[in-house]
């Protein structure tokens, strides 16, 4: 809670006494109903009367004109706020944009800012996100999930969590036998030299389309052909496991690949590979025990109780099940790596099989299911619908790359082809690319559905990454022209008085509590929103409040102050949200 809330809070508190001393409350349950108004020009604070109707037996619109004048001779004495008013039902507040210039630029400057949140945390967390399957396509959906994990990964470690960034590869299973039966027996083409992973998620598409067009006994045909494979891959003989481990590799090449140009590392791979037989063994030991129950030769567990329905966990034939590693998996994250806190980020159509992963941990003794967390998002879209394989709609990562750094190439660097080196305009081109990709995949609430639009996304005005960074950029660049320009020399905050200036102040002052909501609350967009307005209010004021033409030298030095503390806010957001503006465009 940051000193104008609080000190608005005790004296509101010390009104209320004043006026009723038999009320109730406590300072905490003031201050947790303050709010920020709707406008700039209503005031900095607000604190709503409605609860008070109760005790006063008054209409609260009443009641805030009777303790406006309170409450003002209350905090005259205080520096803090400039003036007070009540409105309709609210008592609105006006702080000194000085005081809380004087709180956040200098901090902004010596650093310390930014580490304000990060003093209590110490719990342990794992975000696991992106997660794909070795033998399929990784497409532009596919980014949502790591645009989202990755920005997740940072916001919390902001706040002071431990984080383990965690991926969990998809190695095993019948999509792989589907992708080899077709690459051994209708392929003949050889890979090709570059996206092999891709070329074999093509493979897998053509096998499944395959498998749809079949009829009457040929399906079947195949489709034993298929289970057979798949048994063979279970039981690890040595020429399909030898063929296996070559393809995976070019499905974890190409992954590698596009986490580097994305910039997301990861701290642990889980593969499903590596859980599999761990997972059948604690299957095998809870049926022993009592635990899970037998149904046609297969393993479940009945969570009726929790109206999650019988959850299989082991296939008649004793094959593993997406379940049954999933069990093996969180054991391992718990145990292994003390996580406290362990969240996964994963499509809401798997909200059922989470829900039932984490009731059976439960049944299983596990205590710390209680503190796993399911982070579902929905899909990405194509303007024309739905991306299936059968539509031919579906953008495979090495296409959405491509056309996205032909656009910025073209739209954004072509004047600079002559003056920049080589080195530059790639390294920009990568830079604004996946701030496009990755401010669009974020600006969106994770439970709505995301348009995707490749022209939308790279333009420059509204609100777009690539707005952003411009405007990062810009900045920097206003302030790099004044060359002695120090950002911890002393100025005058009195002087930044300007509407439009103690708007910025205030966007800064507010940026920490934004981010600890937006980890808290899963929604980066909460960050996407913040930065925009901020470059949206750095633009309205740059326009109004001149540094060239400043009416003196002290004012230029404060504005000055203030501009590069905005450009470092930016940064630090747009940080957070994976993105890395360059330094010139
Ligand atoms: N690879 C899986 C898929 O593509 C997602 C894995 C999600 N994580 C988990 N622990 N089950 O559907």
């Amino acid at each position: 809670m940051n000193i104008f809330v609080r000190s608005f809070g005790v004296g509101i508190h010390q009104t209320l006494l004043k006026l009723q001393p038999d009320y109730e409350c406590t300072l905490e349950s003031l201050v947790g109903l303050i709010e920020t108004p709707p406008q700039q020009e209503m005031g900095d604070y607000a604190f709503p009367c409605f609860t008070l109707a109760k005790v006063f037996r008054k209409a609260p619109v009443q009641i805030a004109d009777e303790l406006i004048l309170d409450l003002q001779a209350n905090l005259s004495e205080s520096s803090l706020f400039e003036s007070f008013s009540s409105l309709g039902p609210y008592l609105n507040v006006k702080v000194n944009s000085s005081e809380m210039a004087k709180q956040v630029l200098p901090e902004i400057h010596k650093g310390n800012w930014f580490s304000k949140n990060s003093l209590e945390q110490k719990t342990q967390v794992m975000i696991e996100f992106s997660q794909p399957n070795t033998h399929k396509g990784f497409h532009v959906g596919h980014c949502r999930n790591v645009a989202l994990g990755d920005s997740l990964v940072r916001l919390f470690r902001y706040n002071g969590y431990q984080v383990i960034a965690a991926n969990y590869i998809g190695d095993v299973g019948t999509h792989i036998a589907k992708c080899l039966w077709f690459y051994q027996e209708k392929n003949n083409e050889s890979p090709p030299c570059i996206h092999k992973g891709e070329w074999l998620g093509e493979l897998y598409t053509a096998s499944t389309l395959a498998l749809e067009g079949l009829t009457g006994s040929e399906k079947e045909e195949t489709q034993k052909k298929i289970s057979a494979l798949l048994a063979k891959l279970e039981e690890k003989e040595p020429q399909i496991t030898q063929i296996w481990e070559e393809t995976r590799n070019w499905s974890l090449e190409d992954f590698e690949q596009i986490y580097k140009w994305l910039g997301t590392e990861f701290d642990h791979v889980f593969y499903e590979s590596e859980v599999d037989e761990e997972g059948k063994q604690l299957v095998i030991q809870g049926a022993e025990d009592g635990l899970f129950q037998k149904s046609d030769g297969a393993i479940g567990v009945d969570l009726n109780d929790k109206k999650l329905g019988f959850f299989l966990l082991l296939k008649s034939d004793g094959n593993t099940l997406y379940s049954t590693k999933d069990l093996a998996l969180a054991k391992r994250k718990f145990e292994e790596f003390g996580i406290e806190r362990s969240i996964y980020v994963v499509g809401a159509e798997q909200t059922l099989h989470f829900q039932q992963v984490f009731a059976t941990l439960k049944k299983m003794g596990y205590e710390q299911a209680s503190n796993c967390f399911h982070l579902p998002y929905a899909l990405v879209v194509m303007p024309e619908g739905k991306m299936s394989s059968r539509a031919g709609n579906v953008i495979l990562f090495s296409k959405l790359q491509r056309e996205m750094c032909d656009f910025v190439r073209i739209n954004y660097l072509e004047s600079h082809r002559e003056s920049w080196s080589d080195g530059e305009i790639e390294s920009t081109t990568r830079k604004v690319a996946v701030a496009a990709i990755k401010y669009g995949m974020l600006n969106q609430d994770p439970n709505k559905q995301i348009t995707f639009s490749l022209k939308d996304w790279l333009v420059s005005e509204g609100d777009t990454g690539v707005y952003l960074i411009y405007a990062y950029v810009r900045i920097q660049s206003i302030v790099r022209k004044f060359e002695n320009f120090d950002p911890q020399a002393e100025i005058d905050f009195e002087l930044l008085k300007h509407s439009h200036e103690k708007a910025l102040i205030r966007k800064l002052f507010d940026f920490n509590d934004i981010v600890y909501q937006a980890a808290e609350q899963y929604r980066p967009s909460l960050l996407t929103r913040t930065l925009f307005e901020l470059c949206k209010d750095f633009s309205r004021c740059y326009s109004s409040c001149s540094v060239k033409h400043a009416e003196s030298t002290e004012l230029k030095l404060a504005r000055l102050n203030l501009f590069s503390a905005v450009a470092v806010t930016l940064l630090t957001g747009l940080n957070l949200l994976g993105i890395e503006p360059p330094e010139r465009m």
